[in-house]
């Protein structure tokens, strides 16, 4: 791990918890990780749960983000949620170009680099999630397929926003899977990534860009993933929608940064 990023810790709770439940779960995080500090902990509820969470998480050490966005600032877009909506109720980050989003719902890497640039220009500070699926990886195009999500993906940005960018790396095929990539295969991309940022972008911002991984995190396997210098950090799924599973990751990620 290297000092000079902050570590980040997201929960993407995807498509759970009602308001009763997210509240409970909460004042269990409030409760368990009021304390830690040196590292960045972001939960992202759905949309409905936003608007409570925000009020509930003021003056506390939990951040708030949003799963998705849409591009537009306002208008006749049914069913979308807009930026500024998001720092309305309270949200400093959004998940963008989820894989779930790009596999069962069409989302492409022109829709990302437009929700980034959107994001970016609402001061939100967008996650930018990228990753192959199995087949890619096992035909031996992984780095072309992270390369074309972040070329393509990050079209929009200017040099000097990278280092506000985060980006997940997230193999589809550790997703929900309990099938994690190794530290080792972690860092493998997590290097990767970062010479790209560095050759298209800007050497130093590319140092300062933190990057994620997530599929299949758990407590037993965050602080071996937290090791890798590459590593900054997670997006963690299943195991964030429990206070136990959520606060232990984060504490024993917390403990490779002291
Ligand atoms: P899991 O942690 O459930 O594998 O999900 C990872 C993920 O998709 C986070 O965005």
């Amino acid at each position: 791990m290297n000092l000079q990023r902050k570590p980040i810790i997201t929960g993407n709770w995807k498509m759970n918890q009602k308001i009763s439940e997210a509240i409970e779960l909460v004042n269990g995080l409030k409760r368990e990780l009021y304390d830690e500090e040196g590292i960045e902990i972001v939960i992202c509820p759905p949309y409905t749960a936003l608007s409570e969470l925000g009020e509930s998480l003021q003056d506390s050490n939990i951040q708030l983000g949003a799963q998705d966005l849409f591009w537009e600032s306002s208008g006749a877009y049914t069913g979308e949620v807009s930026a500024s909506m998001l720092k309305d109720v309270g949200c400093r980050y959004v998940i963008i170009g989820h894989s779930e989003r790009r596999h069962y719902l069409g989302e492409t890497n022109e829709m990302v680099a437009k929700k980034v640039r959107r994001a970016l220009d609402e001061k939100l500070i967008p996650i930018v999630c990228v990753g192959e699926r199995l087949e890619e990886r096992e035909e031996g195009k992984t780095f072309e397929v992270v390369k074309d999500h972040l070329a393509n993906g990050l079209s929009l940005v200017k040099k000097e926003e990278i280092h506000e960018v985060v980006i997940a790396y997230e193999p589809v095929w550790a997703i929900g899977t309990g099938k994690n990539a190794t530290a080792g295969q972690a860092e493998e991309v997590h290097a990767f990534i970062r010479k790209l940022l560095g050759d298209v972008f800007d050497k130093t911002a590319a140092a300062r860009v933190r990057i994620q991984y997530g599929g299949s995190v758990k407590p037993e396997n965050i602080a071996e993933l937290m090791e890798e210098e590459d590593v900054n950090g997670a997006l963690v799924g299943g195991a964030s929608l429990t206070i136990e599973g959520f606060s232990q990751i984060v504490k024993r990620a917390h403990i490779r940064v002291s």
